[in-house]
């Protein structure tokens, strides 16, 4: 990616229009999206067009404007199922990831005994809410922050109700091996979990290949609107699932003695739902599908490695998970600076005041890991498809600038 024509997804840049914010009269360098992503034209166009076009409720009204907007909505959640090879029955709208792991939580009809294995660098949203219903029995880490995989064998026990696995760290930026997850998970009878919060704009995914039985996604870093996300799962593994939520729009029939679930997804879905999140998570996924996930990746991956390579470039930058293998990365990195008397989040603020790159600093909702690596906190620069080695290269100077001072 030398030349800007090399590069499959320059054109992209053009399509957000966040792109061109400034901050103090010059232009922004835009890597968070792991944090959100900036959303492109039509995603916008897509929720602005229901708003100012048929602005109704779904499922529940008998005029024209109902009736379209529960087509747009019905459409999103078909094309949302395209993007992972699902049927539109097992995708499920929820709030977000967080909500799509709690509703599996709860759902499960989990006891305090059971267990549910995880890696101790999980996002709070793949931890917590198995802490909550069972326990969480996490795999151990490498020393620089790198899941010890293969210890899950060793993990699993009669105990063992459920493995949830993040495909991508939202914090190390490895692909996680999701696979072997997920068939050591099923030789004992035993159902996956996915989180693809992280991977889903990044890798292509293929719910049926990957066989997993479930999988969750936030529409807001998928260049969607914010309160949107996935839960996918088997048509069968929904059917089991006790409902999280109870009201208007999930039941058949309700009366004095009985009341009868609507089917799945919709039992799933009660109260009236974010209608133009949706409307948009629609669009996002049209929008990267049409970009094609097999150059996204590509894309992603070559950030990753222009980001690695820069980075351990800097004396007094240590870079997060440095022992994944080349290409086992999407444009992610974590990294601890060290320039005397500042905090990660103090370089992640000077990045922002002197010289407009916008990068996460913190703990990135990822607290154990940062507890185990006793680490007070880490600067993430995180990319998306319309990021390009220019971006990381300013990042760079940036950084050499502040640990030079
Ligand atoms: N989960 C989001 C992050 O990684 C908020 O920053």
């Amino acid at each position: 990616m030398k030349q800007a024509d090399a590069d499959p997804l320059a054109h992209t840049r053009a399509d957000f229009p966040l792109l061109q914010r400034c901050i103090d009269g010059q232009p922004i360098t835009h890597l968070d999206s792991a944090a959100t992503a900036p959303k492109p034209r039509c995603v916008i166009e897509a929720v602005t067009g229901y708003y100012l076009e048929c602005t109704a409720n779904v499922h529940r009204g008998v005029h024209v404007l109902s009736e379209e907007s529960t087509e747009l909505f019905e459409r999103a959640r078909q094309e949302v199922a395209s993007f992972i090879n699902a049927a539109p029955s097992e995708i499920v709208f929820t709030r977000n990831s967080t909500e799509g792991i709690n509703l599996v939580a709860s759902g499960l009809g989990l006891r305090e005994d059971d267990e549910v294995i995880v890696t101790a660098l999980e996002h709070h949203s793949n931890y917590m809410p198995w802490r909550l219903h069972a326990r969480a029995v996490p795999v151990g880490l490498l020393p620089d922050g790198v899941p010890r995989y293969e210890e899950l064998g060793g993990r699993l026990s009669s105990k063992t109700r459920l493995v949830a696995l993040a495909q991508v760290s939202n914090t190390l930026g490895a692909i996680a091996p999701v696979a072997d997850w997920i068939a050591a998970a099923h030789a004992h009878g035993i159902p996956a979990l996915v989180d693809a919060s992280q991977s889903a704009s990044h890798l292509p995914i293929d719910v049926r290949a990957m066989d997993c039985d479930f999988l969750v996604m936030s529409g807001h870093k998928l260049l969607g609107p914010s309160g949107i996300g996935v839960l996918y799962g088997k048509r069968e593994r929904l059917e089991a699932l006790a409902p999280y939520q109870v009201g208007g729009g999930m039941v058949k029939l309700h009366e004095e003695e009985q009341f009868v679930l609507q089917d799945v997804p919709w039992r799933f879905e009660a109260g009236t739902p974010n209608i133009e999140g949706a409307i948009g998570l629609g669009a996002a996924v049209t929008y990267l599908r049409n970009l094609g996930m097999e150059t996204v990746q590509r894309h992603s991956v070559e950030l990753g490695r222009r980001l690695v390579t820069r980075l351990r470039a800097i004396g007094g930058v240590e870079i997060l998970a440095d022992s994944v293998p080349d290409g086992q990365r999407i444009g992610l990195a974590t990294f601890v600076v060290k320039a005397p008397g500042l905090g990660q989040e103090n370089i992640a603020r000077l990045l922002c005041d002197r010289h407009q790159i916008l990068v996460s600093g913190g703990y990135h909702c990822a607290h154990m890991l940062h507890q185990r690596l006793n680490l007070e906190g880490t600067v993430r620069a995180s990319t998306h498809v319309f990021n390009n080695e220019a971006d990381i290269d300013r990042l760079a100077e940036a950084l050499t600038e502040i640990v030079e001072v």
